[in-house]
């Protein structure tokens, strides 16, 4: 008997999807009686029924081609805004899937996107998810594809910036993605030699920071490349936000949690332009001129690293193996130098951050970079 599957991709792109598209469409076309198709701008799509078949032409000369020739966006499928409404259209995916006949629908995507899958299969879809981001913070996989590109990106990036940092004498602080995760500006800042790194993960102290960048130029050493994670938080501001981010993870009540979420949207609202704000800070604090470079979406563009490529593949293939065993509703992570199915129930919610005593952390403070701690 033939076999139907769907695959979407959702949330931001990164380089690496259309890899493990094509690993999911040949795998299946070697095993063979498989039809793939792929559902356009990822559950919007699945809403609206908008398809493309994956055949062998489709998957042709797209692995090392960026973004995602599925196209995506950030829609979940239970607050979705059609009109001037916001509406819950699981029902309206269930009968796309139940249409196609589909045996499993594939959602390649972060976070946000295993609590959509999960959705799904609550609703009585047989799904499987990959995980994919540029800021690596997804829970229970030892890596995401799209991270080791942006990591290369953005190390590049500090690599160009050192020496017109160097030439004029001058601070430039350069502000990486990773929302409120550390691991690209930790990465990137580590590998690059980047002289402070501030990261969600460790608040900083603003003083400590421009010390260390004064204390840099009575050694001679008179620029410094800050790299500043976009989530990265002063002391103050993290002490402000910690009880209003627990009391949304805690909240018994819808109320209560409503109410978290309006909080720290109020103070994330006061941390927009940081990264200006800190450059404008820290050249008054030190005397010295400073710059900002925002990396942006550059970090998720274009050709997707070697690595990533081979993560997604990985990923990608294995993935047609729990399909053929009809191992559904798991997140295919990646643990090793292989591959596991972890139920989808165990990886929502699981947001992965750095952890302090991380080994790059160690590394970091062992060459003198300032952490701002
Ligand atoms: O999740 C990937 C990411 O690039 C984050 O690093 C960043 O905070 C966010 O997406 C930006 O989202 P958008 O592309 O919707 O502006």
């Amino acid at each position: 008997m033939s076999q139907n599957i769907g695959i979407l991709t959702a949330g931001g792109d990164c380089p690496g999807l259309n890899a493990a598209i094509r690993g999911i469409g040949k795998a299946a076309l070697s095993i063979g009686n498989i039809n793939v198709i792929g559902f356009l701008d990822g559950f919007r799509g699945l809403m609206e029924d908008r398809t493309i078949r994956l055949d062998g032409k489709n998957l042709s000369g797209i692995l090392t081609v960026g973004g995602t020739i599925l196209g995506t966006s950030r829609d979940k499928p239970h607050r979705m805004p059609i009109g001037n409404k916001v509406l819950d259209m699981t029902d309206k995916m269930m009968e796309t899937y139940e249409k196609h006949h589909l045996d499993v629908l594939v959602c390649l995507g972060g976070g946000g996107t295993q609590k959509n899958a999960f959705r799904l299969k609550e609703k009585g879809m047989n799904v499987i998810t990959l995980p994919k981001t540029i800021d690596n913070d997804v829970g229970m996989t030892d890596v995401t594809f799209g991270f080791d590109t942006a990591l290369g990106i953005a190390t590049d990036a500090i690599d160009r910036l050192h020496s017109t940092a160097h030439s004029h004498h001058r601070i430039i602080v350069v502000e990486i993605m990773g929302h409120n995760a550390g691991w690209l500006a930790l990465g990137a800042g580590v590998a690059g030699g980047a002289d402070v790194i501030l990261i969600p993960e460790i608040p900083y102290n603003l003083e400590t920071v421009a010390e260390g960048i004064r204390k840099r130029s009575r050694h001679g050493k008179r620029f410094s490349i800050v790299a500043v994670a976009e989530g990265a938080l002063p002391t103050e501001m993290a002490e402000r936000m910690r009880p209003l981010q627990e009391q949304k993870l805690n909240a018994e009540k819808k109320s209560e949690r409503q109410q978290a979420k309006e909080g720290i949207a109020v103070l994330e609202g006061e941390l927009k332009e940081h990264t200006l704000q800190l450059s404008h800070q820290l050249e008054e604090m030190t005397n010295l001129e400073a710059r900002v470079t925002i990396l942006g979406h550059l970090q998720r563009g274009g050709t997707p690293s070697a690595a990533d490529r081979l993560l997604a593949t990985r990923l990608g293939t294995a993935c047609m193996d729990y399909i053929q065993d009809r191992h559904f509703g798991v997140m295919v992570a990646s643990r090793g130098e292989g591959t596991e199915p972890v139920p989808l129930e165990d990886v929502v919610g699981k947001k992965k951050l750095v952890p302090p005593d991380h080994h790059w952390v160690t590394s970091a403070r062992n060459v003198g970079t300032i952490l701002g701690d």
